[in-house]
């Protein structure tokens, strides 16, 4: 995550190599024939065309300087002619677009895809002559896919507390992806162990102070959902988790039941933005059923219609608590009349598997040929 382009993608490149030499005889394809590769590049990038971009920046954590500005699939070519793979990147795509184009490709009311894992973004399908950016670019069918990278979104009116502008602080990206930092699995168990560093620095309930409490992203978010989730009686999960994750021993119960209150209000927040996003893509493309900024139906027209959102993402789809405050914003924003059209529809795999469809639409191979890694 942190070293040279060129050993990331080495490893990308071993990694395909392996896949392709773990293939059953019946579905090799003859060696000398050149492979078509579908790409899911789940970063910020220029698209320069359907199979190349440029990297714009890093986010989640990664940090590889040579890489900015570079061509990403050439990069992943050049790696492979090294490994000795005749294989050519057909589509680029990042992962909400993979994952907009499986849930498309199994249900054409599929508009946009969110990913809520360990980022968090979003895409989804515009008229052409909408985007300011394309220019008088036109499209055969007259739309485009715009992937938004919504977790870069920033406006003062989202909740920001001192534990955010703290975390946000002290991560490898200050002042970017603020959006995203309020959201996704990357940030939310840090933001809970600051909560929980100010209480102990305020009071002494959890005494004595542990050393690793104060260690940024020590506290993974699958530990909050596993805290919040826990309906034992005395709370033993959230018990061995302080123990011996936090080296927080014997937390009386009152003290674990104000954990799980902490992960409580931090996953609440997190569910009700990502909900509020949503909705905010509905109302672009006129499917909140209030006609909608480029014009839709209106709230009195009952024949709102079907909109199903692609979802994919660790958070939604392991954390159920999460989950379901999402749901609930959502129908609280949009009301039970509207919201019982819109579908979230988790696409498995979809980031992947959407790319290899797309690379077998754009492969100068047959199609025959093409197989979903
Ligand atoms: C980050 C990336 C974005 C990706 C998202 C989900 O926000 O910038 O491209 O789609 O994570 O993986």
């Amino acid at each position: 995550m942190t070293g040279t382009g060129e050993v990331l993608f080495d490893f990308i490149a071993s990694s395909v190599k392996e896949f392709v030499e773990r293939e059953t005889d019946d579905s090799k394809l003859s060696l000398d024939r050149r492979r078509e590769l579908g790409f899911t590049f789940p970063f910020p990038v220029k698209q320069t065309s359907v199979s190349s971009g440029t990297l714009l920046k890093w986010t989640k954590g990664f940090a590889i300087e040579d890489m900015i500005g570079k061509e990403v699939a050439g990069c992943l070519e050049k790696a492979m002619t090294k490994k000795g793979l005749n294989m050519r990147v057909a589509a680029l795509v990042n992962d909400s677009v993979g994952t907009l184009s499986l849930g498309h490709y199994h249900d054409t009311d599929t508009v946009a895809a969110v990913i809520i894992g360990t980022g968090t973004n979003a895409c989804y399908l515009e008229r052409t002559e909408a985007i300011i950016k394309s220019q008088g670019l036109l499209t055969a069918s007259g739309g485009m896919v715009v992937n938004m990278e919504w977790g870069n979104f920033w406006s003062s009116h989202l909740p920001r507390t001192v534990y955010d502008t703290e975390l946000d602080a002290d991560s490898p990206n200050p002042n970017d992806q603020g959006f995203e930092k309020l959201i996704s699995g990357m940030y939310l168990g840090d933001v809970v162990r600051r909560v929980i560093v100010r209480m102990s620095q305020e009071s002494d309930i959890f005494k004595p102070i542990s050393s690793k409490l104060s260690m940024p992203f020590i506290l993974r978010t699958p530990l909050i959902a596993a805290m919040h989730e826990d309906d034992s009686p005395d709370l033993e999960k959230v018990g061995s988790i302080l123990r011996e994750n936090l080296e927080i021993p014997d937390a009386p119960l009152k003290v674990r039941r104000l954990v799980v209150k902490v992960c409580d209000v931090v996953t609440r927040r997190a569910a009700r933005l990502a909900a509020a996003g949503i909705v905010g893509i509905l109302k672009k493309i006129g499917r909140d059923g209030s006609g909608g900024i480029t014009g839709g139906r209106s709230r009195s027209d009952h024949k709102m219609r079907r909109t199903v959102v692609a979802m994919e993402g660790g958070l939604y789809t392991g954390y159920t608590m999460f989950r379901e405050y999402l749901h609930e914003a959502l129908t609280e924003i949009l009301g039970e009349d509207i919201a019982k059209h819109v579908v979230l529809k988790v696409t498995e795999d979809g980031s992947a598997m959407g790319a290899a469809l797309l690379a077998a639409a754009h492969s100068s191979v047959p199609v025959d040929n093409v197989q979903l890694l």
